[in-house]
């Protein structure tokens, strides 16, 4: 039995292609919040969605408990509302296609974006962050999250976690890998010249 296509041509096949949505994926801390954060400032009318907006209120029975680390697991597309996120996003696509010609761009961030097929379907580029276990349980320990990461979460949850998320997309065959660790300008130098292979969005670019 074929799945259904919930791709945005099929979705929207009586209006035109106005809307472009970009995702931004990869592990904690490898800068999708802030090269997206800077996206959105050399695009023209631009929008950011962060996945993380989406996450489960601690205490929600659906969420999984870990015994080892006496936390739940924050890492798992379980742990959050992916229905409502998609739900919001296809709202955004329909109102910003219906309301005039004008061309928009949604970038779509967050750890887990490309393993909801549903969401996944819906972009026409995508670019996925890596990071060595080090730099990136480093960069993590500077952080503070609510709630915050018990002594051995990162170890024994957030990079095995991380490790088959990004397993689990190896076969798609149009992400673009970088690397978190190197220069985050030309990192997002390179996203932009790629980007700029969509002729719908290059009116909108702001040098
Ligand atoms: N390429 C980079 N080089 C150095 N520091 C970076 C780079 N990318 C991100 N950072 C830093 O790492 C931290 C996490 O970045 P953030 O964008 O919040 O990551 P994510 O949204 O993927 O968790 C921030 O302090 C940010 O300034
Ligand atoms: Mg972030």
């Amino acid at each position: 039995m074929s799945s259904p296509n919930f791709s945005k041509d099929n979705m929207n096949s009586d209006l035109n292609e106005s809307c472009t949505i970009i995702g931004i994926s990869g592990c904690t801390n490898s800068g999708k919040t802030s090269l997206t954060q800077k996206l959105i400032t050399k695009f023209s009318g631009s929008k950011h969605v962060c996945q993380d907006t989406y996450f489960l209120e601690p205490g929600d029975e659906r969420l999984e408990y870990v015994k080892e680390v006496n936390h739940n697991n924050w890492e798992k597309l379980s742990a959050l509302d992916m229905a409502k996120m998609v739900k919001e996003i296809k709202e955004w696509i329909k109102e910003s296609e219906s309301n005039d010609n004008t061309s928009t761009i949604l970038f779509v961030e967050g750890f887990t974006i490309f393993n909801y097929s549903p969401l996944c379907e819906l972009f026409d580029k995508k670019y996925f962050l890596t990071m060595d276990y080090d730099a990136c349980e480093q960069r993590r320990r500077g952080r503070n999250y609510i709630p915050p990461d018990p002594e051995g979460y990162f170890k024994k949850v957030v990079w095995p976690m991380y490790e088959k998320h990004k397993q689990d997309i190896e076969h798609h065959k149009d992400i673009v890998y970088h690397n978190g660790s190197e220069d985050q300008e030309k990192t997002m130098h390179s996203i932009i010249t790629d980007i700029l292979t969509l002729p719908q969005i290059r009116n909108l670019y702001i040098s």
